[in-house]
């Protein structure tokens, strides 16, 4: 007998909150301990399927796949587990196939729903294999990374990775419901905790002065996993992006804010080989955009210096590694998506809370690039 899900049975502190498509909207629920809550979630109507699949890497598959396999099957809800060894290496169409067989081994029909438990990799190849595994699969994000929970699990895009590049082949395919159990987080690696808090700075800088706030005065209780304060601050950055998503679902326009920092970012992640770390390369990447913005003074001193603190306290670097030059970095961002009739498009902030995009000039990156590279210390 299936037990309602209703707001009192879940844990104390879960967040709701809508992402509304026109065809498929769903919810996202972030707090702690809801993976427990899966069975109930599954036992609803819209959610029910005639068999469950976990898609999990190697490491997830450890510390939380196996056991969520016993509680669904504890609750006579028959799930299988199929995985693939944890990393970026994996995301390519070997791991898809490779998956797809295991589907059609189990018997998976189209009737078969995926769960994709794991970090962004995860969430990227259960996505795309349910989009088109026999034409397409329902799916439900289970996010166990900082970065996932706040950005990859929402949206929709999906895909793997070629040689030639990331992400080259994918497709929008959004998921039934996500669930954020913000309790993963406690076994998560300092590096990949960071990745996820540079996301989490990018969406304040853009768009929210009060998660920013938060940040600030509240960094301790970030940095020891205090559930209020994560389960708030990967609530508000999902309504960010759920915002900005409900209004340019397919990245016809609006949804290119959401590569603040990203522009010099994936520059300096191409051009280390992938040694920098995507959160690491995105901080530096948001320091040379705000740099840009102060010189246009569309930030104040105090704007820009609270942001570098807090990247400071953070623990993610703002200055560009000297071994990297200007124009290395520029021509690999022209070479990147963002250019359009040669004219590079940059997302600026404006101030703490709000940004725009706009066309930068070669020659004003270039500077910034400058200024922003080498032993450069700054003194507030
Ligand atoms: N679809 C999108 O909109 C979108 C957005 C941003 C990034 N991405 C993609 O996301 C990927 C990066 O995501 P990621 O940083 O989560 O990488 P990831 O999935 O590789 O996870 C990072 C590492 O953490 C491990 N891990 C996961 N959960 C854990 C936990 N709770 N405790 C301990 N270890 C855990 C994983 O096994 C892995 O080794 C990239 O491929 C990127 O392209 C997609």
């Amino acid at each position: 007998m299936a037990t309602p899900l209703t707001p009192q049975n879940l844990p104390l502190e879960t967040q709701t909150l809508a992402v509304q498509l026109k065809d498929h909207s769903y919810q996202i629920y972030i707090g702690p301990d809801l993976l427990s809550c899966l069975p109930s979630f599954l036992e609803q109507r819209h959610l029910q399927a005639s068999r469950y699949v976990i898609v999990t890497d190697s490491t997830v598959e450890t510390l939380y796949g196996s056991n969520l396999q016993d509680q669904l099957e504890d609750r006579g809800i028959k799930a299988e587990l199929v995985s693939f060894p944890a990393g970026e290496a994996s995301k390519n169409m070997e791991t898809i196939l490779y998956l797809a067989k295991e589907l059609l081994r189990i018997g998976a029909d189209r009737k078969t729903m995926l769960l994709a438990l794991g970090g962004g990799v995860t969430g990227d190849i259960t996505g795309f294999l349910a989009s088109i595994y026999m034409r397409g699969i329902p799916f439900i994000q289970l996010p166990t990374t900082l970065l996932a929970q706040v950005d990859s699990s929402i949206g929709g895009k999906t895909g793997v990775d070629l040689p030639e590049g990331k992400n080259l082949l994918g497709t929008f395919y959004q998921p039934k419901l996500v669930l954020a159990d913000i309790n993963t987080l406690s076994t998560l690696l300092e590096q990949e905790l960071k990745n996820g808090l540079a996301e989490v700075i990018k969406y304040a800088v853009i768009r929210s002065s009060r998660l920013f706030r938060i940040l600030e005065q509240q960094w301790d209780e970030v940095l020891a996993l205090k559930s209020d304060v994560i389960t708030t601050i990967v609530a508000m950055s999902c309504a960010i992006k759920a915002d900005i998503v409900e209004q340019d679902e397919k990245e016809a326009g609006l949804r290119r804010v959401l590569n603040f920092g990203h522009t010099a970012g994936h520059a300096i992640e191409a051009a280390a080989d992938y040694t920098i770390s995507h959160g690491e390369a995105v901080s530096m990447g948001m320091v040379v955009a705000a740099r840009i913005a102060f010189k246009r003074q569309q930030m104040v001193f105090e704007e820009f210096s609270r942001f570098v603190r807090l990247l400071e306290k953070v623990g993610l670097p703002y200055v560009i590694p000297s071994r990297f030059t200007p124009q290395q970095l520029l021509t690999i961002m022209k070479h990147d998506k963002k250019v359009q009739d040669g004219e590079l498009h940059y997302v600026l902030n404006k101030g703490i809370g709000d940004c725009e995009v706009t066309v930068v000039p070669e020659e004003e990156i270039l500077t910034t690039l400058e200024e922003c590279t080498g032993s450069l210390s700054y003194n507030f």
